[in-house]
């Protein structure tokens, strides 16, 4: 299975990718995830990408693709992935089209969660995430066990420091300016699914699985 979820920033894609990547067996690709790291690793890349990612805006299209091209590559790939937060400029969508054909790995579908503009302040702004694995949570509806404890792996939760109300004003607008006109590109490939998102999230879920199946 090979796809990518679009949606606007606290959507749901990373919350959703978790399961699906579990659930596939397939390896979740989140461009946000890698910049972060590499910004918390100190490495060129996080150079480059830690004013765009501090303020809410893109990152230069070149720097993206090149990652995504590169992560494309490796040989686990093979096996499907899930593209969370990428392509998300019609630029990134026509590189990443041209990277697939390359790679004779033609998309099954692009899932669009769709969520209004009015819940997603509070999802993001209530937001935490686990240090050491990733995962991800909110104080209100999807709250850890232990406060401030991830239930996986025990790690320590912290908040993104682009998820203050400014900063997502800011990433609202980018999504809505370049990212949400996608969807057209996608449609006019007959691959696009668009998903309810501002139901449960094991409700979003099941629907993603039953509009694969179309
Ligand atoms: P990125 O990390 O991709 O952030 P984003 O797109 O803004 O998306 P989020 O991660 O904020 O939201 P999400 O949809 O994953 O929601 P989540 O599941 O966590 O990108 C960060 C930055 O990196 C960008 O601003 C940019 O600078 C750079 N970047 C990344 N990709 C790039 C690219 N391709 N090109 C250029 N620059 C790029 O859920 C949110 C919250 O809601 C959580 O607390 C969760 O528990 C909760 N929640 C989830 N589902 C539900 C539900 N159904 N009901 C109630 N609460 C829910
Ligand atoms: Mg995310
Ligand atoms: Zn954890």
């Amino acid at each position: 299975m090979r796809l990518i979820l679009l949606g606007p920033p606290g959507a749901g894609k990373g919350t959703q990718a978790q399961g699906l990547a579990e659930h596939f067996g397939i390896v979740h690709i989140s461009t946000g995830d890698m910049f972060r790291a590499a910004i918390k690793n100190g490495t060129e890349l996080g150079l480059k990408a830690k004013s765009y990612s501090d303020a809410g805006t893109l990152v230069p299209d070149d720097v993206t693709i090149g990652i995504v091209r590169e992560r494309l590559g490796q040989s686990d790939c093979n096996r499907g992935f899930l593209l969370d937060g990428f392509p998300r400029t019609r630029v990134q969508a026509e590189a990443l089209t041209e990277i697939l054909k390359t790679l004779d790995m033609p998309l099954d579908a692009a899932i669009n969660v769709e969520v209004d503009r009015h819940l997603l302040m509070e999802r993001l702004t209530g937001r935490r995430v686990c240090r050491k694995c990733g995962a991800t949570y909110h104080i209100v509806f999807n709250p850890p066990q232990e406060e401030g404890q991830c239930g996986v792996c025990d790690g320590e939760l912290y908040q993104r420091k682009d998820d203050n109300e400014e900063t997502c004003e800011r990433r609202l607008d980018v999504y809505q300016n370049e990212t949400a006109p996608l969807t057209d590109y996608y449609a006019q490939k007959e691959i696009l699914r668009n998903i309810q998102g501002d139901q449960e999230i094991d409700q979003v879920f099941a629907d993603i699985l039953v509009a694969l199946k179309d």
